[in-house]
């Protein structure tokens, strides 16, 4: 694996979302040209299937953030998995444009409080922005930081989630070993997050194009599993799978899921 990777794909989610301005045509989701007619592909353009703007986002969101499409980059709804209640002290984990933050704000009320995590400077300014716009800044905020080292306390939150993240951090044991740290005892996790069913070839890995798309670096699904138990989690469940494609080589077809996974501390 590259060294750069991580600030690679920093780089190039910072530009996704400085190019989509309010109402602006750019990029949307993950998948880009080059995944889709290059020699490694995705067979089928399945980003963000099953959670469309309109199951994810009230008319309210999608009225005053105005593209929204354009601002989430998410493969799954952790949000609405979550069964979030009053008082929940909710962390996300690579909150991007802060969409899942600003829903979640809205279940936690007066006596919780919801916290992004991002690595882009460009990503905390558009979801401080999006916050505001919805008037839910006085119980949202976004901090600057790397997920494999989360800069929050031990036991903060009572529930971490993440959409479509983890299978862009090199090193995923150390973000499992993260979330456990910050989780409070009793706290859960619900993570959307892209796995494979086979083994995702070492060339494509390095491909940075397949790679910040969240696919090549991907996690096999049994290893994902394995990456949390160890991580001392318990009453592990998955709650959703969905088809993300096919990512096809030589002939070879790698099925690819979007799956959204629960834990307990
Ligand atoms: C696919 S986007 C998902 C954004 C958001 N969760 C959503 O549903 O729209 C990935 C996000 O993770 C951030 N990111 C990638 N690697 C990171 C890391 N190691 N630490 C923190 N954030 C990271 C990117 O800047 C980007 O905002």
């Amino acid at each position: 694996m590259r060294e750069n990777m991580k600030e690679e794909v920093v780089k190039r989610y910072s530009e996704r979302i400085s190019r989509n301005t309010r109402n602006s045509e750019s990029l949307s989701c993950c998948y880009t040209d080059f995944v889709l007619t290059g020699e490694s592909k995705v067979s089928e353009n399945g980003c963000c299937k099953g959670s469309s703007s309109s199951d994810r986002f009230n008319k309210e969101m999608q009225d005053k953030l105005g593209n929204i499409d354009k601002q989430s980059f998410g493969c799954g709804n952790p949000v609405g998995l979550s069964s979030i209640m009053e008082s929940d002290i909710v962390v996300d984990l690579g909150s991007g444009a802060g969409l899942d933050c600003i829903r979640a704000a809205s279940s936690v009320g007066a006596k919780g409080k919801v916290v992004g995590v991002d690595l882009s400077d460009e990503m905390i300014a558009r979801a401080r922005q999006n916050a505001k716009t919805m008037q839910v800044d006085d119980r949202v905020s976004f901090v600057k930081g790397d997920i494999e080292n989360i800069p929050l306390q031990d036991n903060y939150a009572s529930l971490v989630i993440s959409n479509c993240v983890i299978a862009l951090a090199p090193d995923k044991k150390k973000v499992f070993s993260e979330v456990y740290r910050v989780l409070k005892p009793g706290g859960r996790f619900v993570i959307s997050d892209i796995v494979s069913a086979g083994a995702i070839p070492m060339e494509m890995r390095d491909d940075m194009e397949l790679f910040s798309s969240c696919v090549s670096g991907a996690s096999q699904v049994d290893e994902y599993f394995a990456i949390i138990r160890n991580a001392g989690f318990t009453k592990i469940e998955e709650l959703d799978r969905k088809s993300y494609g096919n990512l096809d080589q030589d002939r070879k077809r790698i099925e690819m899921f979007s799956i959204t996974v629960r834990g307990y501390k």
